[in-house]
């Protein structure tokens, strides 16, 4: 009889942000309407990663972007239907988009009050060979009423009021946080909604895995290096830890999230900020983790602390398990 309840009750995710916002009897609906643009953006990339091999998505667009990478089709692609959800939502007024150098600013007649950082596309890599990829987003309230200025999504990833991805895998799962706390909708094709799969998703104290390109091993730093070891050769008698890297850092921080371990993509001599942008990767994933009741640490600071300068600045982050983001912490501390 409650199975029956729970399959007649759909929790999609447009129902949970409306009770989100009853919360806040001020709020307008913007916010709701702010993130119904965002799913149906992942609801067409969803449709188009799965088609990919077969519409002739796969492969180069035959451009390269701020990052100095080859884009690709579906990087393109991905981002222009994210411009435009989020511009034609009417609640937007600053985009920033791993796929553009500049900062979009909304017309003035479909100017909101919200500023959307994404990373439209994030694995590129993964895309031709079928591997998890996904979108991360974050979503800022413009600092007051004034002309929209590039200040305004240079704030520290604490001013978040939300953050979320959405993973194109064996199943497409939403994963969100409004800043009290982190539930992961799955998308039912024949609905064409996001169903509430996982209600509150706690990350485990302590992991059995980390998750690190060790192809960078030879430039990595002393604490970094130390701690990598340690998950290999435990001093205490522990048993090692199991080393999983997809390389899409949306699965990657997906499986952290729920089985718990640290995911790290540290500084190397090569790149001294690593290579995760801030804006797009560091922050959204940091708040989700925070929000799950894990940490998200840089190396010198608590990533959401950070406050970036540029608007597709990069920093070396070390995120997942309290338990195991304290031993790291306490390893860069002991260098200092
Ligand atoms: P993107 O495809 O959006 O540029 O992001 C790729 C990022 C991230 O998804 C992943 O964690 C990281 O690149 C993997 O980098 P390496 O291949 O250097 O390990
Ligand atoms: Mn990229
Ligand atoms: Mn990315
Ligand atoms: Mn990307």
């Amino acid at each position: 009889h409650e199975a029956d309840a729970y399959r007649t009750d759909l929790m999609t995710i447009t129902r949970y942000v409306l009770n989100e916002q009853s919360k806040h009897p001020e709020s307008r609906g913007d916010f709701t309407i702010l993130l119904n643009h965002i799913v149906l953006g992942c609801k067409f990339v969803c449709s188009a990663v799965n088609k990919a091999g077969l519409a002739k998505l796969i492969g180069l667009a035959g451009e390269t972007n701020i990052q100095g990478e080859e884009q690709k089709k579906l990087d393109v692609l991905s981002n222009e239907v994210f411009v435009k959800a989020l511009v034609s939502s009417g609640r937007t007024c600053i985009l920033v988009s791993e796929e553009d150098e500049e900062a979009t600013f909304v017309e003035p007649s479909k100017r909101g009050k919200y500023c959307v950082v994404f990373d439209p596309l994030d694995g590129s890599s993964n895309i031709d060979c079928g591997v998890s990829i996904g979108t991360i987003f974050g979503i800022y309230m413009m600092k007051d009423s004034h002309e929209p200025t590039i200040d305004d999504v240079l704030q520290p990833g604490r001013n978040m009021l939300a953050a979320g991805y959405c993973m194109y895998g064996s199943s497409c799962t939403l994963v969100l946080s409004t800043g009290s706390g982190v539930n992961g909708f799955t998308l039912d094709p024949s609905l064409g909604e996001f169903i509430l799969t996982h209600p509150n998703i706690k990350i485990p104290k302590k992991g059995k895995i980390y998750s690190v390109n060790e192809g960078n091993a030879k430039n990595w730093d002393g604490p970094t290096g130390k701690y990598v070891e340690k998950c290999k050769f435990p001093k205490d008698g522990s048993s090692p830890k199991s080393l999983r890297y997809i390389g899409s850092m949306v699965a990657d921080v997906h499986r952290t999230l729920l089985y718990g371990g640290i995911f790290l993509y540290p500084a190397d001599k090569k790149s001294p900020n690593g290579k995760l942008r801030v804006l797009y990767e560091v922050f959204p994933m940091s708040f989700l983790m925070e929000q799950a009741g894990g940490q998200a640490f840089t190396g010198k600071q608590r990533a959401l602390d950070l406050v970036p300068k540029k608007i597709h600045e990069r920093s070396p982050i070390f995120l997942g398990s309290y338990d195991d983001v304290e031993e790291i912490k306490a390893l860069y501390a002991a260098e200092e």
